[in-house]
């Protein structure tokens, strides 16, 4: 006898498995119009136009304050949380963060615009990303001398009102990080309009050993 030929038995227990599934298949269809009533019920769909508000979307913005009560990831505690959710201090655009920049926040605020603004603003922050290679409006560059002397609170607000052509991230990025990802732009700005005797001794030789 070969080995490994299942014996009748074995193979009839096989052979049933797909009937049994078919079956199962067969019992939730069965029930499925319940769930198609619910699914087809009278609801607002993200994103959608109601003439009930007066920006006719349906969608509500979280009431003014609303920031996450804790953050698993440890986000930074914040004394002034008007600035930290608004961006404002005194009613303008603030030239300081709610909390201290860090190199840790830094590196977030990159990975951070790395993926949300980047596939737009490129990632030197030039205004030449994909999307706008294939023909969005093309945002300015970081370097533009209004937004160099823009405050910081600028971008933090761009972020989350919106911009013109550009949406708001405010549903996606929490303030926190929105702050993280400003700051990462003020280091794109400085990377690329520093001069060089204000650079680390070493990075200066490294410049003089390019330049030779
Ligand atoms: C879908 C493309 C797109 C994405 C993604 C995008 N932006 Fe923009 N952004 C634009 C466009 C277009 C403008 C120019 C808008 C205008 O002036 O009408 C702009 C403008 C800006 C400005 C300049 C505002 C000013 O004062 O002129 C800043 C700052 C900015 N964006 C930051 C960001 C940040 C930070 C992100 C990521 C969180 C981001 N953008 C993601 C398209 C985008």
């Amino acid at each position: 006898m070969l080995p490994n030929i299942p014996t009748t038995r074995a193979w009839n227990a096989k052979a049933r498995r797909p009937i049994r599934l078919a079956a199962a298949f067969a019992a939730l269809l069965a029930v499925a119009p319940g769930c198609t009533d619910m699914y087809d019920q009278a609801k607002y769909e993200p994103y959608e136009a109601s003439p009930l508000f007066a920006n006719g979307a349906a969608s509500r913005p979280l009431v003014q304050g609303t920031v996450p009560h804790e953050d698993p990831r440890g986000l930074p505690k914040v004394e002034d949380r008007d600035l930290l959710v608004t961006g404002l201090k005194d009613g303008l655009p603030s030239k300081v963060t709610p909390f201290p920049i860090d190199r840790e926040a830094l590196e977030r605020g990159r990975n951070r615009y790395n993926i949300y603004c980047t596939p737009c603003h490129g990632i030197a922050g030039d205004g030449r990303g994909v999307i706008v290679q294939r023909g969005f409006t093309k945002p300015p560059a970081y370097t533009e001398a209004r937004l160099v002397d823009s405050p910081i609170g600028h971008f933090y607000q761009v972020m989350s009102n919106g911009h013109g052509a550009m949406y708001s991230f405010a549903a996606r990025i929490a303030p926190q990080d929105r702050w993280k990802i400003a700051a990462y732009i003020r280091a794109l700005q400085l990377s690329q309009g520093a001069v060089p005797s204000e650079l680390p001794p070493e990075d200066q030789s490294k410049l003089q050993e390019a330049a030779r």
